[in-house]
């Protein structure tokens, strides 16, 4: 199928890394240019030398703290003026700490609330004028199950992907007009590079081996396994084409069929 992103102008936060890496490998092989942004400037430069030369698209790249204001407006103003405009923008970049309401600081809901809700409100606000002016703008939010399957060990991230997902669909009644369309996508367990810094914090928390900690997110999904990234990549573009652009204000999970209460039996030990 022909996504029709060809010459799309398409934003991707926190591209260096993960899932927003492969969201901006895929868009680029369909044909959009890209820009994308994290902390560190070395990966990422990387990470848009190795796009740029597999896809002749555009990569546009800079360094950038969504968790600061004047960052995330720069990093837009400046792909707008590199890409030409904006049509897509995949809100990707966060993290928030998995673990028990006992072990969490203050400063770990804000972390977790600063990159993974504020970061979204940021670069979304910053990025309406260009999608407005686009004509057929369109917002993919990367949240997470934890917002609508809660777990014991994922209140941070639960309370910031149910705060995204009310913004998502909040946003959606008020920019049809504009023809800006938005949703959510919700994964489950994916294997990225900091997978295995997660097991680990599950083993500690929950009180068990690092190898049973490993077992439980399979154990919890029908399919017996977790995700790949370029199995929510490819829903993601999907998504980001015209073709999709009627999904709108709504949410799509893509975990597998996960059920979260599996993975919290754990606690009985
Ligand atoms: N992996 C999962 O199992 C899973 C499950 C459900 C939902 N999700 C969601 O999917 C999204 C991607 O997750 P991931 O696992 O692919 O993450 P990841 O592998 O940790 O990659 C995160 C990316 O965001 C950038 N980043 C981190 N902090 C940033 C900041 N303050 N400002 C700008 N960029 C920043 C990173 O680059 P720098 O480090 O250089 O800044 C990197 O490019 C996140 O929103 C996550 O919550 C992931």
């Amino acid at each position: 199928m022909d996504l029709n992103l060809e010459g799309k102008k398409a934003v991707v936060t926190g591209g260096s890394a993960g899932i927003g890496k492969a969201i901006a490998y895929a868009l680029a092989r369909e044909g959009a240019d890209v820009a994308i942004c994290g902390r560190k400037i070395g990966p990422l430069e990387e990470v848009a030398n190795e796009i740029a030369l597999q896809t002749n698209r555009k990569i546009f790249f800079a360094s950038a703290d969504l968790t600061k204001t004047e960052d995330a407006n720069t990093f837009i103003k400046s792909s707008a003026n590199e890409l030409g405009g904006i049509d897509i923008l995949v809100n990707n970049a966060g993290s928030a700490a998995g673990g028990v309401i006992e072990h969490l600081s203050d400063e770990e809901w804000e972390a977790a609330l600063q990159l993974k809700f504020f970061g979204y409100v940021r670069c979304t606000r910053s990025a309406i004028p260009y999608l407005k002016e686009s004509g057929t703008g369109r917002v993919v939010n990367l949240i997470g199950n934890d917002g609508i399957k809660e777990s014991y060990w994922e209140v941070a991230p639960g309370a910031a992907n149910a705060a995204g997902q009310n913004l998502t669909i909040a946003l959606s009644g008020q920019y049809g007009s504009d023809n800006i369309s938005f949703c959510a996508v919700n994964p489950g367990p994916v294997r990225t590079e900091r997978w295995s810094g997660l097991v680990n914090a599950m083993a500690r928390d929950m009180n068990i081996s690092h190898d049973e900690a490993d077992q439980l997110a399979p154990r919890s999904i029908p399919l017996g396994r977790i995700a790949e990234t370029h199995e929510v990549a490819d829903l993601v573009t999907y998504l980001c084409s015209p073709k999709a652009h009627f999904v709108n204000g709504t949410m799509i999970e893509i975990d597998g069929g996960q059920q979260k209460a599996l993975m919290d039996k754990a606690r009985d030990r």
